[in-house]
């Protein structure tokens, strides 16, 4: 069978030599224009004088656009119809696209695009969150509050409390494959779009709006990014609907893409966080109420900032019960790009957040931190507080192969029962009222404690901290529990479309993207064990809205669950078609013909799958079918905060020690050991691919990666020799990484579990092994704010020597 195999990506070949396709390696036709945008030069303000003379006779250009010369406003949201493709009259942002030049090359028009003249009359521009906060710039009218029980009281009526407050600095994707679009028109006005995309469908519906069209006339294709990692869920939109809006205008092909530094100053990130808690605790660490104070910078338009701000909301408990808890939530809008969805989706802000009060509480009782998380971890799932037996032995990466449950035989359609059955203890709830049902981070955590040899650990840093005056270790667990489910609950559903050719070959298609991370050979591999037939039957297509239509992004790491189930459903209606058919041929049960190994059994004879296909194609039987799928089981009122977001939790763990050189403030990771909850796996391989990329991305996010804006609003850092993403040699020394063995609970596809963004929060306990070390030159607690550049651990390491 096909499904749970490590195989190796399926462009993995074409990804190294250089042969897989993005959107600017298709071969443009001839005469196609190329595409750059004029930028603001101040964050705010309105545009006084114009002056674009020098752009249009520069050479190659052919065309010049301003806001009013757009057939419409051009809208570029994903939400709130707030983001004009050219900025107008008012500037909202520095970088915030003027105009528009085409010209007959990328070059030129590049070149073109700096000529022109514009004065500004500028006004105060609300860049940080304070100064937001100061008048009130924000999204939605005030606060979200979540509130669970008696927060004030519980903290004022505890032996113990602290307070404190963290700065959490935002991220640029960094994609290696920038941002890109190519328009090519039709007859009748339809419009062609290859975009870099993980929202097609996003995509259609924009350049739809943009050019006055029903969205049959406008078809998105894309075969695959260079890397998305959020930053693909809306802000590729500009150029789509740019090149859109040029190639309805001039009838040409058109073609843009952002270079590097453009991408940077255009685009938007992470957003930026300032995290304050206040919290009332006993003497064993145990946490009795809580109160969040979250500000989030957005930037200048809505975007996506309101879901991924509820996602930190809702992640603001992590792996804890918290049983009073209080979480205000403030979305500012500022004179920056427009903060946007990136791996996590303020899942890792909220996350951070207790993560640090966790630190903070050991630090003050003298405790070891991982008793402090364990006293506060979410119950077992069974009474008693006794952790349930693992359901089989753990296993290593190599140990893949599964016998359990024969799926490709039709005689049994599901998968074998497992523990799913068992119903939850009287259990704990979130902030917002879900029940934790499968909380297996206490078996997950006592393993990896095991395995990273935890405690003799901990006391060879302590003695090697005792030694050494100048290079301080340190050593942090931190766990993840992540919730899987889009929280607008109507974009968790998918389709897909599935061929069977008369010989036997199988044309796979669905509304999921691939940007990398794998989720086309997962699903390939379900097609193929559906149907009982190697994976080289099986050809993987690229997304289309003229094939699946109305599909979500590809993101909340939900891909493979949704289009998984998509395909799923395709192939058993094609292959039911197939098997009912052969049985009357047999004068047998339809439940009775197996497809496996390649081949169709029914009645004691054996047909090729391929010759099973032309009997049903002789037979005038349907080859082709369609795939839908909906998660069940949720029901989310946001504005209350109360509900079942989440079809299930996906959990891991890590542990990172690092040797800190306090005269420099330089680092190394020495070593992370990772356990990984990816449910029975799709295929292990990738998911540990995306364990060590999601890791390291992490952990960069909170060390290396600094966005720096100066106080007129220019980002500084904007192009990879001041913004430092982590390289080959950032890898931890020694990396140890293992999935854990056990079904999901729930019944997605084969039992596996998103992995697409829970493994990047792992990358805090990297933060927080930064801390311990710095923690190991003084008394007092660091308080480190994020990213912990060397800078930024030098100062710390000051106020700890300090005793500030
Ligand atoms: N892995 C790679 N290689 N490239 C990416 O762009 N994006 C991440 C994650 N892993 C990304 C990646 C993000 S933000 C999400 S939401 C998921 O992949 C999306 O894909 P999935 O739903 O199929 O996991
Ligand atoms: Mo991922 S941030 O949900 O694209």
């Amino acid at each position: 069978m096909s499904v749970q195999k490590p195989l190796p990506h399926d462009a993995a070949r074409l990804h190294v030599t250089g042969a897989a396709r993005y959107v600017d390696d298709i071969p443009t036709p001839r005469g196609t224009l190329h595409l750059a945008f004029g930028l603001s030069t101040i964050a705010a303000g309105r545009v006084a004088e114009i002056d674009l003379a020098a752009v249009r006779s520069a050479r190659g250009v052919v065309g010049l656009w301003e806001a009013k010369d757009l057939p419409s406003d051009c809208d570029c949201s994903p939400s709130a119809h707030d983001e004009p493709l050219l900025s107008g009259a008012t500037i909202h942002y520095l970088g915030q696209p003027i105009f528009l030049v085409a010209a007959t090359s990328h070059l030129a028009a590049r070149k073109a695009a700096r000529l022109g003249k514009i004065t500004y009359t500028e006004r105060d521009a609300i860049l940080t969150i304070d100064e937001a906060m100061a008048v009130d710039s924000r999204f939605e009218d005030g606060p979200r509050i979540w509130e669970k029980g008696d927060p004030g009281e519980a903290i004022d009526t505890a032996p113990r409390h602290l307070s404190g407050e963290m700065e959490i600095g935002g991220q640029e994707h960094f994609y290696l494959e920038g941002q890109c679009a190519m328009a090519l028109p039709q007859e009748g006005g339809d419009m062609v779009v290859h975009a870099s995309t993980q929202h097609p469908t996003e995509i259609q519906h924009k350049v739809a709006h943009a050019l006055h069209l029903p969205m049959h006339a406008v078809r998105v294709e894309t075969r695959r990014m260079g890397g998305g990692f959020g930053g693909k869920e809306s802000q590729g939109n500009a150029l789509a609907i740019a090149c859109a809006v040029v190639a309805a205008a001039t009838g040409k092909p058109v073609k843009m893409r952002y270079d590097r530094d453009d991408d940077f100053m255009i685009t938007g990130k992470r957003h930026d966080f300032r995290i304050a808690y206040r919290i009332g605790f006993d003497d064993d660490g145990v946490i009795k109420g809580i109160e969040f104070e979250q500000y989030a910078r957005c930037g200048w338009a809505q975007d996506l900032s309101l879901p991924v701000a509820d996602r930190a909301m809702l992640h603001a408990d992590n792996a804890y019960h918290l049983p009073h808890v209080r979480i205000e939530s403030h979305r500012l809008k500022t004179n920056t790009q427009s903060a946007t969805a990136f791996r996590g989706f303020g899942g890792p802000q909220g996350m951070l957040g207790i993560e640090r009060v966790m630190d903070h509480i050991a630090h003050e009782l003298g405790m070891d931190p991982v008793a402090v998380r364990r006293a506060n971890f979410y119950a077992a799932e069974v009474e008693g507080g006794q952790p349930p037996a693992p359901e089989a032995p753990p296993r290593g990466i190599s140990e893949t192969e599964k016998t359990e449950g024969d799926i490709v035989s039709r005689g049994s359609e599901e998968l074998v029962e497992g523990t799913d059955a068992k119903p939850a203890a009287a259990s704990q709830t979130t902030p917002y009222g879900q029940v934790v049902e499968d909380f297996i981070l206490h078996e997950m955590t006592e393993r990896l404690l095991t395995e990273a040899e935890y405690e003799t650990r901990r006391e060879a840093v302590a003695a090697w901290n005792d030694e050494n005056p100048v290079i301080k270790k340190g050593l942090a667990f931190s766990p993840v529990k992540f919730g899987i489910s889009f929280t607008l609950t109507h974009l968790n559903q998918a389709g897909a479309l599935v061929h069977v050719y008369q010989d036997g070959s199988i044309h796979m298609n669905h509304g999921g993207t691939e940007m990398g991370q794998g989720l086309f050979q997962k699903v390939a591999q379900v097609a193929a064990d559906r149907f009982g037939v190697p994976l080289e039957m099986v050809k993987i297509t690229a997304t289309d809205t003229g094939k699946v239509p109305n599909t979500s992004a590809t993101a909340a790491s939900s891909g493979s669950d949704l289009n998984g189930m998509a395909v799923k459903a395709a192939c058993d209606t094609i292959r039911d078609r197939m098997a009912e058919h052969l049985a009357e041929l047999h004068q047998c049960a339809a439940a009775d013909v197996q497809f496996a190994d390649g081949n169709v059994t029914v009645g004691g004879e054996t047909y090729s799958f391929a010759e099973a296909a032309q009997i049903a194609y002789q037979a005038r039987v349907s080859l082709s079918a369609t795939g839908f799928y909906k998660t069940p089981k949720l029901s989310w009122d946001r504005i209350k905060g109360q509900g079942r977001p989440f079809y299930y939790f996906a959990y891991g763990a890590a542990v990172s020690e690092v040797a800190v050189d306090t005269l420099t403030g330089e680092y190394r990771v020495l070593r992370t050991d990772i356990l990984h909850d990816a449910g029975s796996s799709l295929n292990p391989a990738i998911d540990i691919g995306q364990i060590e990329g999601g890791f390291v991305q992490g952990a960069g996010w909170l060390t290396t990666e600094e966005l720096v804006w100066d106080d007129t609003g220019r980002l500084r850092t904007h192009a990879p020799s001041t913004y430092k993403i982590p390289a080959c040699s950032d890898r931890p020394d020694v990396f140890n990484l293992a999935l854990w063995d056990g079904r999901n609970r729930e019944d997605t596809i084969y039992r596996s579990k998103a992995v697409g963004e829970p493994p990047f929060m792992l990358g805090i306990s990297v933060f927080l092994a930064l801390s311990d070390a710095i923690a190991a030159c003084g008394d007092s607690y660091p308080a480190l704010d994020a990213p912990a550049t060397p800078e930024r651990l030098l100062a710390a390491i000051e106020r700890v020597r300090d005793g500030i």
